[in-house]
């Protein structure tokens, strides 16, 4: 199953249309929506996600921009290189008896994918790079920034938006 694009994409995309410079990654690129979005700002976009059926139907899907590529890869696993602009809509839920999806569950109390995530990104960061991430009062935000603190990162509330049960949060990292 493909993330089809939500609200969390929508409020992001806002901000990477805005922002996105330089050598960009999407990580969690699901159907590439914040990959398009870069990429007319971008010198390069590489836009990776776990899910294989994501980065087929991605390869498949969209061919008008040569300067995006799309790669399979768990986090950083299969991405060495270092970037001025990072972007994720990560899974940020906690798991529920009902919900174990890679795409919407990030572990048992939906901020551990992002502590992984924060803390690998900092090594492909370029100098003066910025990561714009999104999550919800779901997640824990007060936990996702602590864990950014101790590692490092000074953080920026960009957006928020009200949404039916959760507020969800843009926000940017910076080292
Ligand atoms: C909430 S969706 C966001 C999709 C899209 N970027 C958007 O804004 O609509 C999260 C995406 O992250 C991917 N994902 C989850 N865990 C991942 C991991 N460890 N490494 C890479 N991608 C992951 C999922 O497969 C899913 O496509």
């Amino acid at each position: 199953m493909i993330y089809l694009p939500r609200e969390d994409s929508y409020l992001l995309k806002k901000w990477v249309e805005k922002l996105a410079h330089g050598d960009v990654l999407d990580m969690g690129t699901g159907t590439g929506i914040q990959a398009f979005a870069a990429a007319p700002k971008a010198k390069k976009v590489i836009a990776v996600d776990k899910n294989p059926e994501a980065i087929e139907y991605c390869k498949n899907a969209f061919h008008i921009f040569e300067n995006v590529e799309f790669r399979e890869s768990d986090l950083f696993s299969n991405v060495p290189e270092k970037f001025d602009f990072i972007i994720f809509n990560p899974p940020y839920l906690p798991e529920s008896k009902y919900d174990k999806e890679i795409d919407t569950t990030g572990g048992k109390e939906g901020w551990e994918t992002i502590a992984k995530f924060l803390k690998e990104a900092k090594k492909h960061l370029n100098k003066k790079g910025q990561i714009v991430m999104v999550f919800s009062s779901l997640t824990n935000p007060k936990k996702v920034l602590e864990v950014a603190k101790k590692l490092g990162y000074k953080a920026k509330l960009l957006d928020k938006k009200h949404i039916n049960f959760e507020d969800i949060f843009v926000y940017e990292f910076s080292i």
